[in-house]
């Protein structure tokens, strides 16, 4: 499968799980997937809340609970917007979250559908994680 293929793939669970967001508040819906080492898919979307604050984003549902089921590595992440401007880019925390398992690539989605790879160093260049513990 070539590159483009696959980010095309993980575009599509990203979107097909933003159709799953709960987002009465924004009625702004992001769906997230990602692979795992082992090549497991994984998605989440934005869930909010009443108390605002309280509102987990597509990313950081996808990677928790990728984490939570035993993933350590993620390679790519792929972020959707339903109803907003594209491309759809991470948030300042979520990028964060995808710093700490490694996450190289993030896909988001032209105005045109096509997809568009940027390294997470871009998105986050200079960035704190791990290492600074080891
Ligand atoms: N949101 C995400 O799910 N991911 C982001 O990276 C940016 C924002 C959600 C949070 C909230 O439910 C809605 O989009 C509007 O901010």
């Amino acid at each position: 499968m070539s590159e483009t293929t696959a980010h095309l793939a993980l575009l599509d669970a990203a979107r097909d799980a933003a159709s799953r967001a709960y987002a009465p508040y924004s009625s702004f819906r992001v769906g997230a997937a990602l692979v795992t080492e082992d090549g497991t898919v994984v998605t989440g979307a934005n869930i909010e809340n009443a108390a605002y604050g309280a509102t987990i984003c597509a990313e950081a549902n996808a990677v928790t609970t990728a984490a939570a089921t035993g993933a350590r590595r993620i390679d790519t992440v792929a972020v959707v917007c339903l109803d907003g401007a594209a491309p759809c880019t991470p948030c300042g925390n979520c990028r964060q979250i995808l710093r700490e398992f490694g996450v190289e690539t993030v896909v988001m989605q032209a105005e045109d559908g096509s997809p568009i790879g940027v390294p997470l160093s871009e998105l986050l260049p200079m960035s704190f994680g791990p290492e600074a513990f080891t």
